[in-house]
């Protein structure tokens, strides 16, 4: 194993006063009870190979802290830094940035910090906040002999993060310490919670059921209120009622999804919590001047401690707030309209493929052909044989299921017309087949279920959002198939409307059909059981393609430890699918429309509009025969 040692002396400036480890020539030495604390405490460190780093204030002579370190044998390496002298900000921001290096290095780092200075260890406290130190992974105990009051401006810092007091009282020879941990999120002037002592004599006992360093934020003690910044959105629905009794006569309710998400992580995590709505109902947006406003700026700057939205992850919100695992992961689909389940007036056309009527065609002309050539080459004619229409015309009779006219003598013939009846049979049979169970199975267009699809016809148009995050992408994109949608702007296939005029725009320019709206999976869902609760029908579809995914998560303050806190409740929740019910709760109709069937199957009469063209057929036919007629006139009388 490499082990990492590191020491820095920063500016001796010692001069005498009241050392925490006095030297061995001094007549009452605590050295040994601290080694023996230390031991203990370390020995509750669950890693083999937790390293530390030593900081202390000048006034501990080093030799006791070497001594300490034989001691212990640390078995991940070890770090010695001292501030002492004039200016110790400045010092205290060059030690933290070496102990985080070393702490990169290393792992399982606990910082040990000893000093009765009480300036210093507020100035540590502030600094390790500032320089991003006290992340919940590496552990901070003080050594002290100051007194709990004394200790007062740490605790902001302390209660945050994964720190331990640890205060000696060596009166009279009487050597005692106790270990104490600041509560998160409670208040000022709330007292520490003492959760150890040690004695020469009894050695470490626990005080509570809690262990030392203990998971404080898991579950609270003391059921903090934190306060939650919350704005309207499809998961988050804020109803305001007339209350006499709330302050403004007006009171909200939230109800949906995420509310109950809240309530669940409350009862989990054992805090009650108060809603903050955003000045001017913004989520988060950075100005130009680098801050930022909306709920993002408020947990920014820790004005809130969780602010639950869901946000959408983004690079750029993640530089200033931490977010949770993901609740939700989303995509863009396509919505457009459904077709109507109608006979197509031609159907009696659809049964057979375009291909196998011009192989029955085909197949008309040449057996006639060859039957005619042959019979000519090799056999003296006869005078039926002479004409190759009349040939035809037997051969159309069989496709038409009639007889015979002109009697076939020669066997090869009667071959030939054999194998032609035989085919003739199974094409009408599968002909009237086919052509029944079309007229009863109805289809149900749902044409839209690819960007591509939507870009290679020229006849539809798309609805953007204007002003989102994604229409801004639109522009920027130099290529692929992003590039090529907003190309179609140009052509006027392209249409920015803001979220407003979504609802209207279905119910007008989607639903006429010529329009498809490009939306977040969970609003067209919104929409479409909207649809469903007025009209009882499902008159729209979603896109089977999905696209640009989008994760919804929470966010708290940079380094908060109640982001992990939060993120072990947010898996089992949605591991368990809780999330969904609430949302199939919240939207009963939301999930009627999902995939409906495509094919129905219809019992009804059929009308004119669904046969038509039989019609068109039986006239155009006639016509032609008249034609015929009158040419045959002609050409008798002449
Ligand atoms: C939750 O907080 C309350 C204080 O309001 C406390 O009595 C209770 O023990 C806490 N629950 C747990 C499981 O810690």
């Amino acid at each position: 194993m490499v082990v990492t040692s590191l020491m820095l002396l920063v500016a001796a400036g010692v001069s005498g006063g009241v050392a925490l480890f006095p030297t061995s020539d001094v007549k009452n030495d605590t050295t040994p009870a601290v080694v023996r604390v230390m031991e203990q405490v370390l020995s509750t460190v669950a890693y083999s190979d937790y390293s530390i780093s030593f900081l202390t204030d000048g006034f501990t002579s080093a030799s006791t802290v070497y001594k300490l370190v034989d001691q212990l044998r640390i078995p991940g390496g070890v770090g010695i830094f001292e501030v002492a002298g004039e200016r110790p900000e400045i010092q205290l921001s060059l030690v933290i940035d070496h102990i985080k290096r070393l702490r990169e290095l290393t792992s399982h780092t606990t910082v040990l910090v000893i000093s009765d200075d009480p300036a210093f260890l507020a100035a540590f406290a502030e600094w390790s906040l500032k320089g991003r130190l006290l992340v919940w992974s590496t552990r901070l105990l003080a050594v002290t002999r100051l007194t709990l009051s004394e200790l007062h401006p740490l605790h902001r810092a302390f209660s945050k993060s994964n720190a331990m007091l640890l205060i000696f009282k060596d009166e009279s020879a009487n050597i005692r310490c106790n270990m104490y941990v600041h509560l998160p999120y409670s208040p000022k002037e709330a007292k520490a919670l003492k959760v150890a002592t040690w004695t020469p004599r009894q050695g470490l006992t626990l005080t509570t059921h809690l262990q030392l360093f203990p998971n404080k934020f898991s579950k609270f003690l003391h059921r903090p209120t934190l306060l939650a910044a919350s704005e309207v959105n499809p998961f988050n629905k804020i109803i305001t009622i007339q209350d006499a009794k709330a302050p403004g006569g007006q009171r909200s309710i939230y109800k949906g999804p995420v509310p109950e998400l809240m309530a669940y992580l409350a009862k989990g995590l054992n805090f009650s919590y108060t809603y903050v709505r955003p000045p001017n109902g913004f989520w988060g947006a950075k100005l130009s001047n680098g801050s930022w406003v909306g709920m993002v700026g408020m947990v920014k700057r820790e004005e809130v401690s969780i602010g639950v939205g869901p946000f959408i992850f983004s690079g750029q919100r993640a530089e200033v707030v931490d977010f949770t695992v993901p609740i939700l992961i989303d995509y863009w689909r396509i919505l457009g309209v459904r077709g109507r389940p109608t006979v197509d007036p031609w159907s009696f056309l659809f049964p057979l493929a375009p291909l196998v009527w011009a192989a029955i065609l085909a197949a008309l002309v040449m057996l006639p052909a060859v039957v005619f050539l042959m019979s000519s080459c090799f056999f003296p004619k006869k005078e039926y044989q002479e004409n190759w229409i009349l040939v035809i015309f037997g051969y159309s009779r069989i496709l038409l299921q009639q007889d015979i006219l002109v009697p076939v003598d020669l066997w090869w013939e009667r071959v030939m017309l054999a194998v032609w009846m035989l085919t003739t049979l199974v094409l009408t049979r599968s002909y009237a087949g086919n052509l029944m169970s079309l007229l009863a199975v109805r289809h149900i267009l749902e044409p839209y279920q690819s960007r591509r699809v939507v870009l290679d016809d020229p006849s539809v148009t798309m609805i953007w959002e204007r002003g989102s995050a994604v229409g801004r992408y639109l522009s920027s994109v130099k290529s692929g198939i992003y590039r090529e949608i907003a190309e179609a702007e140009k052509e006027g296939r392209l249409i920015w409307r803001t979220h407003k005029q979504f609802a209207g725009d279905i119910d007008t320019l989607v639903r006429r059909g010529d329009h498809v709206l490009m939306e977040v999976d969970s609003g067209l869902k919104a929409y479409v059981s909207q649809d469903f609760g007025k009209t009882g029908e499902c008159s729209f579809y979603e896109s089977k393609e999905e696209f640009l995914p989008l994760m919804f998560g929470m966010i708290g303050p940079k380094d908060s430890p109640l982001i992990p806190a939060l993120n072990k409740r947010i898996t089992s929740m949605t591991e368990a699918g809780l999330f969904f019910q609430w949302l199939k709760t919240d939207e009963p109709n939301s999930t009627v429309c999902y995939r409906a069937p495509t094919k129905i199957t219809v019992k009804s009469t059929l009308s004119l509009t669904n046969t038509w063209g039989m019609f068109v057929v039986i006239v155009t036919g006639h016509t032609f025969s008249l034609l015929v007629l009158c040419l045959e006139l002609l050409s008798h009388q002449r």
